[in-house]
């Protein structure tokens, strides 16, 4: 078990932002994870785990113990005709099991290419995109109790998956670390081409294989979202709201070209970047903090912004939806830190 103390945190979240974490502890088994919760004296608490720091927004240092899961086996666990479960360590880099997988030629993962993170973080906000999300294809997930060490596997049901939501933002939050997780890929890929734009990338890629799907989101990913690598950001930074058929059907009447669907709650899903677009966000900058130039649900850093620089936009843009739309947003980020 490796122990850093008093380490930026620079190269631990996407946006880039500068702050330092008392204590940094490496896991790289699960060994070493039980061990660290049954004896618990190594570091000081709080304790915040970072899967690839993609989903944060640090406003702060962070006086406490980050612990970095690092194991990074795939392992093919089972396999039938159809059906394929691997698992995955906590640590290993998410688009490389997702080029991994089409590789192999399993289907299930190909939509969310790019995404950045690592895979122990993705049944956490039960990430998605084009169509899919990481619960279609989650078959249990294995994790230890931060509190004694303890073992637990969590199947589908107990992940309590929702959209960018799961138990462990919800009852579990911070009770668990992710070691494993399992996925259930399938050697007859059904390819899910549905979402907007996707049909058309791949025609002009060709055929509609497995890795041309890969390659097609990767090509409208590029096109729309800045690299973490070259410009601080987390994604989308706000969750898409979820409004009343009535609220909807009204806002219509005013914007007829509003994006809008439905969402299986019952409700109607609309897009938080076209909402702030029409605010005029786009592109617009405050201080070292600013909003992406061709996606409006991305803030980034310029390079010298400060976690509160951010916040303090998102509390801008989170005003003017409110104003003009009567629309409350949601951060999809998780805020560490005093605001
Ligand atoms: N739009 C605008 N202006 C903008 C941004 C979007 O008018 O600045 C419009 C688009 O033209 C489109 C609609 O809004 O009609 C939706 O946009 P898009 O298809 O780009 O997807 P999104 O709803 O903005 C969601 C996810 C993304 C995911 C994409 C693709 C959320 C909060 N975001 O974005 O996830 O990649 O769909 O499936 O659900 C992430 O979570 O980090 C992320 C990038």
């Amino acid at each position: 078990m490796l122990i850093d103390r008093n380490i930026s945190l620079k190269k631990y979240n996407t946006f880039g932002l500068d702050y330092k974490a008392e204590c940094i502890i490496h896991l790289k088994t699960e060994e070493e994870v039980v061990s660290l919760f049954k004896n618990q004296n190594s570091c000081k608490k709080p304790f915040l785990i970072i899967g690839g720091g993609s989903n944060l927004l640090f406003t702060d240092d962070f006086k406490g113990t980050i612990l970095l899961p690092e194991m990074d086996l795939i392992i093919i666990e089972a396999q039938d005709k159809e059906d394929v479960i691997i698992s995955a360590g906590a640590g290993v880099n998410w688009d490389q099991l997702v080029g991994w997988s089409v590789y192999k030629g399993y289907g299930g993962l190909e939509n969310l290419s790019l995404i950045p993170g690592m895979a122990g973080a993705t049944p956490v906000q039960n990430i998605g995109a084009y169509g899919v999300e990481v619960k279609d294809v989650i078959e249990k997930v294995r994790a230890v109790s931060v509190e004694d060490g303890s073992i637990t596997e969590f199947s589908k049901v107990d992940c309590q998956f929702d959209y960018r939501n799961s138990t462990f933002k919800g009852i579990n939050k911070g009770k668990y670390l992710i070691i494993k997780v399992y996925y259930r890929l399938t050697t007859r890929p059904i390819l899910k081409l549905d979402y907007g734009s996707l049909n058309n990338e791949i025609k002009k890629l060709g055929d509609t294989t497995l890795k041309n799907v890969r390659q097609a989101v990767i090509n409208i990913r590029k096109s729309k979202l800045p690299d973490p690598e070259t410009i601080g950001n987390a994604g989308s930074f706000f969750k898409n709201p979820v409004v009343s058929p009535d609220f909807a059907e009204n806002l219509k009447k005013s914007y007829p070209q509003v994006p809008a669907y439905n969402d299986p709650s019952g409700g109607i899903k609309l897009a938080a970047g076209w909402l702030i677009d029409q605010c005029g966000w786009k592109g617009k900058k405050i201080g070292h903090a600013g909003v992406h130039d061709k996606q409006a649900l991305v803030l980034v850093n310029y390079g010298n912004s400060t976690g509160k620089e951010i916040w303090f936009l998102s509390e801008k843009i989170i005003e003017s939806v409110r104003e003009k739309f009567g629309i409350e947003l949601e951060r999809e980020v998780e805020v560490v830190g005093t605001i």
